[in-house]
Formats: C-alpha cells, sequence, structure tokens
C-alpha cells in the first residue's frame, strides 16, 4: 500500500518552489537508484546530482527553458555508458568475483557467451540498451521520491548533445539518457497539481493469460 499510496501523490510536477530537499531524503532516492537491478549487474550508468545554480541555468535552455530545471532543489542527470567493451564487463565481473569470494574463474563462461551476444550488436546498440538499464535506475529514484515526498519532473525534453558537452560526458563514455529534477511542487502555481491522474484502464493494460 504504502509505494501504490506514494504513486498515487505524485505527479509530474510543472512547477517548483525552490525549496531545498533535506541530505537525508536526497540520500534516499540516489541509494534507491544504485540499487535497482541491471542486465547482467553491469550498471552501465552513473547519476550525476546537480544543485549548483549557475550550472543549472546553463542546463535550461537545453532543456526547452522548463523551469522545473531551476526551480528544483537537485538534478539528476542519469548517463548510460557510451557502448559495452569486454573490458568494462570483465572489471565488474571481475569485482563481483572478489566481492562474492569466488573462484576467479567462476564467470568466465557467463562472459564468454554475454560479450558474444554484446559483441556482433554494435556502439549503437550497446548505447540504447545502456540507457534502458539507466531508466529502471530512474523509475525506482522516482518511486524512493514519491515515497520520502518530494516531488520530482521526470524530463527526457531535452538536447542529450548538448548536455552531455556542457558536462563533458564524452570523455567519460557517457551519454545523458534522461533526467530527474527533484524539489517541492509549488501548489499554487503548479496547473497539474489537482487534475486528476489518468492511466490506462487495467482491463486493456493487463491481459491475463491463465
Ligand atoms: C521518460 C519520461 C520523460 C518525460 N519528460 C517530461 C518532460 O520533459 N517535461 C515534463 O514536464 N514532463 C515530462 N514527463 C512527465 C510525463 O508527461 C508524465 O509522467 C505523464 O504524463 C504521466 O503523468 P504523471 O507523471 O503526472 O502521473 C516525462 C515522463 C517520463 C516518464
Amino acid at each position: 500500500m504504502v509505494l501504490l499510496e506514494a504513486l498515487n501523490w505524485r505527479y509530474a510536477t510543472k512547477k517548483m518552489s525552490g525549496q531545498v530537499v533535506p541530505q537525508d531524503k536526497l540520500d534516499y532516492i540516489l541509494e534507491a537508484a544504485r540499487l535497482a537491478p541491471s542486465s547482467s549487474g553491469l550498471q552501465p550508468y552513473r547519476v550525476f546530482v546537480i544543485s549548483n545554480k549557475e550550472l543549472l541555468e546553463k542546463i535550461k535552455p537545453i532543456a526547452y527553458n522548463q523551469s522545473q530545471i531551476t526551480d528544483a532543489s537537485h538534478l539528476l542527470v542519469f548517463a548510460a555508458w557510451d557502448g559495452y567493451s569486454l573490458a568494462k564487463i570483465e572489471d565488474i565481473f571481475n569485482k563481483i568475483i572478489a566481492e562474492r569470494g569466488l573462484p576467479a574463474d567462476a564467470m568466465d563462461d557467463y562472459k564468454k557467451t554475454l560479450w558474444g551476444m554484446y559483441e556482433p550488436l554494435g556502439q549503437e546498440w550497446h548505447a540504447n540498451h545502456a540507457a534502458r538499464q539507466a531508466y529502471i535506475s530512474f523509475g525506482l529514484a522516482i518511486g524512493a521520491a514519491a515515497e520520502q515526498r518530494v516531488d520530482a519532473t521526470p524530463i527526457e525534453g531535452f538536447l542529450p548533445p548538448a548536455l552531455d558537452e556542457l558536462l563533458g560526458l564524452k570523455e567519460l563514455g557517457l551519454k545523458s539518457a534522461v533526467i530527474l529534477a527533484l524539489g517541492y511542487r509549488d501548489e499554487p502555481n503548479d496547473w497539474l497539481v489537482n487534475m486528476k491522474k489518468v492511466r490506462t484502464p487495467k482491463e486493456t493494460f493487463i491481459t491475463e493469460i491463465i
């Protein structure tokens, strides 16, 4: 019930007040993002937490001047790997092996199969796949924010190449996938705050195959 109540409370906030999100709540949201599952446990994405006002002013025009960018307390940028490589996969698998105290060759077969699958798919597919993983983390951050009664606006309305350039993401082998503004609703000035939540009816959304 707790999660469903939170999901009914939340909405894609259109006008934020500028009120600051306390550090413990921010940490909770970021921890939910970090704990997200990802394909093969690669976590092929990183989260940038931006509260610097000057930087947010620079990001705003890149995001079609959406007011939440500068009225938010923090802006999370979910940036995904621009591609997979055997070296990156090995690096993560080696960490898993070390942390779990497994034999050094424990993941060799899996690694071979995985890279055999990924390599021929090419870098564009890799980058898209990595971005899809980032969205899982993003989704959990949205849920965690709602649980903390922190408002959030999921934002895809921005120009990824321009944001990548501004944040120097290319040099880090990353591409911005999606962003999340965190803050508090400016209730009197947000046209969406009291609007009914509209979703596809259950009967249409869910198909039971018995
Ligand atoms: C991936 C994604 C991208 C979105 N991009 C934007 C955006 O750029 N600006 C915005 O105001 N809302 C954006 N939204 C909010 C959606 O329009 C909103 O979630 C949807 O209409 C459902 O409404 P609700 O979130 O208020 O329940 C985005 C939502 C998602 C999940």
